[in-house]
Parts: C-alpha cells; sequence; structure tokens
C-alpha cells in the first residue's frame, strides 16, 4: 500500500480552501491512487471556518483521504509536509500602502518558511497562492535555508491558464491545441502573456493575430482578468485559483507531456532575470522539479514588456529586503 502523501493547506477556511480542499481529497492533485493526510493551517478567527470544512471532508468518504488536522500553529502545520498549499495571506486593507502590505505578508510567510525549514519532508514542494504571490514566495524561501529554493514557486498558472482560454476562444479553436504560451513576470497587472512562440493546431498563432488585438485586447485582457470576474461575479477569482493550484502542483509532481507552462520559479539568471528572484518563466517539470525553457528568441515587444514586470519584481524584493524581511542567507543577487 502506498504511503500517504502529507498535503497542507493554509488559508483553508477561506474561499479557495473550499474550492480546492475537496478536490485535493477526490484525488485531483496526484491521481486516483495516492492516499493524502490533509492539514488545515488558519489563523485563530479561520479556525471555525477551517473546521467545518474538515467536518465535510469526512462527510464525503473519500477513498483517498486519510486523515485530516487542523491547527492554528504554523510549527504543527508543516511536520512531514511533502506539498504544501500557502493560500492564507493578507489582502489590502482600506488605506493599506504597498509597503504595509508586503511588511503584513512579510510576517506570515516569513514563519511559515522558517517552519517549513524545520519540519517538512526532504522531497517538499510549496506553492504559493496569497498575493503578492511572487514575493511571498521569495520571503519564504528565504526562511528556508535547508530547503532548496527552486522548491519554493508562486502561482501564475491561473493567468497561463486565462491566456489559454482566450487565445483559444479568439482562434476558436479547442485549448487543448494552444502550445508554446508563456506567461513572464510577475502575478500582477504587469504580467506579460506570450504569445510568440505559440502554436494552435500546429500553427503559428504571431501569424493569425494581429499586433493591435494583441496589445490592446488579449494581453489587458489576460493582466486584468481578475478584476473583470470581481466586477461581473461580485467576488474574485476562487474556482478558476483552486483549479490552477491544483494544474500547477498536478504538473510539478507527473510533467506534462511536451508541452511547457508557466510558473514562477527561483530564476537562474535565464533571459536577464536577476538570480534568485521569484519570476513565472516558461517550465517544464522534468523528473520532478520545473527547469526553464531556455533559449527562446525574445523580440523587442516581448523584452520591453518582460523587463517592465521584472522591474516591478526587483522593486518588491527591494521594499521587503529593506523591510528586514530578507534574512541575509537567501538574498536574491542585485
Ligand atoms: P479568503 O480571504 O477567502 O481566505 C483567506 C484565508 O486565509 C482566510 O480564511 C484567513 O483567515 C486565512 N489566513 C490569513 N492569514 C493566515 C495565516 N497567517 N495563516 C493561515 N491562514 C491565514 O481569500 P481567498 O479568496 O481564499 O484568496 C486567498 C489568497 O489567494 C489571496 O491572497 C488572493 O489574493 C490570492 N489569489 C491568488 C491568485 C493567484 O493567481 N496567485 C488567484 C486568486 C487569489
Amino acid at each position: 500500500l502506498r504511503q500517504p502523501v502529507n498535503v497542507t493547506v493554509t488559508g483553508a477556511g477561506g474561499q479557495i480552501g473550499y474550492a480546492l480542499l475537496f478536490r485535493i481529497a477526490a484525488g485531483a492533485l496526484l491521481g486516483p491512487t495516492t492516499p493524502i493526510r490533509l492539514t488545515l493551517l488558519e489563523i485563530p478567527q479561520g479556525l471555525k471556518a477551517a473546521e467545518g470544512t474538515a467536518l465535510e471532508l469526512e462527510d464525503c468518504a473519500f477513498d483517498l483521504l486519510r486523515g485530516v488536522t487542523v491547527t492554528d500553529d504554523p510549527a504543527v502545520a508543516f511536520v512531514g509536509v511533502n506539498i504544501a498549499l500557502l493560500v492564507g495571506s493578507r489582502p489590502r486593507g482600506p488605506g493599506m500602502e504597498r509597503a504595509d502590505l508586503l511588511e503584513a505578508n512579510g510576517r506570515i510567510f516569513g514563519p511559515q518558511g522558517a517552519a517549513i525549514n524545520s519540519g517538512a519532508a526532504d522531497d517538499v514542494r510549496v506553492l504559493v497562492v496569497g498575493n503578492p504571490a511572487n514575493t511571498n514566495a521569495l520571503i519564504a524561501a528565504a526562511h528556508a535555508p535547508d530547503v532548496p529554493p527552486e522548491r519554493f514557486t508562486a502561482m501564475t498558472r491561473l493567468d497561463h491558464n486565462r491566456a489559454v482560454g482566450q487565445l483559444a476562444n479568439h482562434l476558436d479553436v479547442a485549448v487543448g491545441m494552444i502550445q508554446g504560451l508563456t506567461v513572464w513576470g510577475n502575478h500582477s497587472a504587469s504580467q506579460y502573456p506570450d504569445v510568440f512562440h505559440a502554436t494552435a493546431e500546429g500553427r503559428a498563432v504571431r501569424d493569425l493575430v494581429d499586433e493591435q488585438w494583441l496589445a490592446q485586447t488579449f494581453i489587458p485582457r489576460v493582466a486584468q482578468r481578475g478584476s473583470e470576474i470581481i466586477a461581473v461575479r461580485g467576488g474574485s477569482s476562487v474556482a478558476s485559483a483552486a483549479n490552477a493550484a491544483i494544474d500547477h502542483v498536478a504538473d510539478w509532481v507527473n510533467g506534462r507531456g511536451t508541452d511547457w507552462t508557466s510558473a514562477g520559479v527561483v530564476s537562474d539568471g535565464s533571459y536577464d532575470v536577476p538570480p534568485g528572484l521569484v519570476c513565472s518563466f516558461p517550465v517544464r517539470s522534468v523528473d520532478g522539479q520545473w527547469r526553464i525553457v531556455t533559449g527562446l528568441e525574445r523580440n523587442e515587444f516581448s523584452r520591453s514588456r518582460i523587463a517592465a514586470s521584472v522591474a516591478e519584481l526587483v522593486e518588491e524584493r527591494d521594499a521587503v529586503r529593506a523591510l528586514g524581511l530578507l534574512p541575509p542567507r537567501r538574498l536574491a543577487s542585485p
């Protein structure tokens, strides 16, 4: 019998937690034969919601679920964890400046990184969903000096999936026929969904769309899709975010054929992105590790947009460094 895999979800009492946990327990994350033990981390105010979710998980009688623990203690939540989904974060409140937001989240992701460092299993994989996701992942990695930095990732898969969906719709092809698309940079409005290497039913997308549609419709719509969902639905993206988190981890663990996808991973200096930044790149999972797809040509249009998003990541890194939230051992180089 296979050993259960320990999966910890933070912010488990929140909206994405609720959309995520039942799919994980049903086998969407690791497949239909891998048993799972779930740990739900919340802050004290969120514990009741997480406990209620745990009761409902029990009521689903999922074959694969080998137990659910609910806690508000990060030191407990990450003991033996194999897969950590860091969803809980501090949202921007009224009148909150960007520096306040970075600081409030640094106070969450620093201690969680430290708890992962001391408690996690050797093969731990971490996905940060909570915003600002890239910089939160950078902070968590910086507090986990014994965990290889490439195990800390940030979610840009929702942006990737949004871009694939938009493109498939525009070209009237099945989503599965879109390949080679990349979202670069930060999970923010500065992100750059790049179609210049993409194909649709094997044909180069750049020959099928015009630059005006790219610059004025496609790119802004993908980058601002979160706001569009809020305006139309009256609430933020939840089920699609949970779905993207599952896609990210499932592909990381199992690979995904020949196509690449997008994920926020620690830069190795590829494409002139400063080493150490957690930036969205084209990635492929090889033997259970994300590898940046190298050697893609970038035209002027792409270069300037990637540079703008990377500049924003550098600014965020410098801001959290100035706040003392990046311990020296894992400082990203300037
Ligand atoms: P939510 O507000 O419904 O739930 C967040 C939960 O996190 C709350 O229950 C809260 O009590 C908990 N929490 C706060 N601090 C915590 C801590 N230190 N430890 C454990 N739990 C903590 O929010 P929702 O809709 O579930 O979204 C969660 C996060 O995901 C937000 O930061 C949101 O911006 C982000 N997000 C990221 C996306 C991406 O593409 N990377 C897409 C959509 C959302």
